[in-house]
């Protein structure tokens, strides 16, 4: 029997994402982003986020089954996040797709959007997913260390940020030093021809004594303040600020700690593969760092496509399925929206 057809429903931060998959077969994966609403107050606001996905909702669906070449009737089951992420985005598509689901008959799963992220790397023409592995998963909104030792079953938090996520912290970092939202894609553009060794920032929560106690947990706002008293201080004695000496060095500690912190877990417990997922991971130094370091301490690295990576509704569809195949009961209706929803 063919494997059942699913749809995805992803609205946790600012994209709108709807993606239809057949087993492991990516059908659909259409976004619609609240991105532009955003940038002129430097960041998501929530507010404008849900009521972007209220608007964006209907037609994204009907993209997705145009996408997809499939009529609504076709629906085996819907997937959706009800968490982690922005209350009122999330209460959105939560609430679609239960409308999705009882107009069409079909049942309904609540997923975890970063368990989710997860999922996003069973999609396409790929070796299956091997497990035990450590997800690394870095966005604007989250930066989580997970433990996947069964994706339906058994997914431990290793890890999280304390304060800004690292996405944020590229955004944050780019607006002090002047550049537009979202920072990213800025500070790589800054850091062309910038030495990463030039200046030495902090490296969050990678003290011994720090270690203890946050092993695995992140933190970027010291990183973001130290930036920010340097460049204030050369500014103070009137000296020109070296631009992409500045933004290769945020980034080169942002990257450290990151890929630092998931290859410890994976030594500490002798897990021999990483995957990677998150907006963040658009970032070529990531990438590159995670390569270099995977390859010297034998761990195998995996990177879903970056349009798999970054919020989306087929890494919701591609979850929902898995769980459908592992014979997983489908959510009671009466489910709501959790903004804290543990893994
Ligand atoms: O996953 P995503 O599209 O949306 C959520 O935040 O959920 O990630 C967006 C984040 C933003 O903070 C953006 O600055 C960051 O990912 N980002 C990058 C790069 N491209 C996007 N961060 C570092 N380097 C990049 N090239
Ligand atoms: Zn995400």
């Amino acid at each position: 029997r063919e494997a059942p057809l699913v749809l995805g429903i992803e609205t946790s931060c600012d994209e709108t994402g709807v993606g239809i998959v057949r087993g492991t077969e990516l059908l659909a994966n259409t976004i619609a982003s609240s991105m532009e609403e955003h940038a002129r107050y430097g960041g998501v606001v929530p507010e404008v986020a849900a009521r972007a996905h209220l608007e964006a909702l209907g037609p994204t669906i009907r993209a997705a089954l145009d996408e997809a070449s499939v009529s609504l009737g076709e629906i085996d089951a819907v997937a959706v996040t009800s968490g982690p992420g922005l209350a009122g985005a999330l209460m959105v598509g939560v609430g679609a797709a239960k409308a999705l689901s009882l107009a069409i008959g079909k049942p309904i799963y609540a997923v975890n959007h970063l368990v989710g992220h997860v999922g996003a790397d069973l999609l396409g023409d790929v070796e299956p997913l091997e497990t035990p592995t450590v997800a690394l998963l870095v966005s604007g909104g989250h930066t989580s260390l997970l433990l996947v030792r069964d994706l339906v079953s058994d997914v431990e938090l290793l890890g999280e940020t304390i304060d800004d996520a690292a996405g944020e912290a590229f955004d944050k970092v780019a607006r002090l030093l002047g550049l537009p939202y979202p920072g990213g894609p800025e500070i790589d553009r800054a850091a062309i021809g910038g030495d990463p060794t030039a200046i030495r920032f902090p490296r969050g929560l990678t003290k011994p004594k720090d270690l203890e106690r946050h092993r695995y947990d992140f933190s970027f706002s010291g990183l973001k303040t130290a930036v920010a008293r340097w460049v204030e201080q050369r500014e103070a004695l009137d000296e020109p600020v070296p631009m992409a000496d500045v933004a290769a060095s945020f980034r080169e500690a942002v990257v450290d700690v990151l890929v630092g912190k998931a290859l410890a877990a994976c030594a500490d417990l002798g897990v021999p593969r990483l995957l990677l997922g998150g907006g963040v991971v658009a970032n070529a130094r990531l990438r590159q760092v995670a390569q270099e370091r995977a390859d010297a301490s034998g761990v195998a690295l995996r990177i879903p496509p970056l349009s798999l990576c970054t919020d989306n509704g087929a890494m919701i569809a591609a979850l929902g399925a898995r769980l459908i195949a592992a014979g997983h009961p489908p959510s009671d209706l009466g489910f709501g929206a959790d903004s804290t929803l543990p893994v």
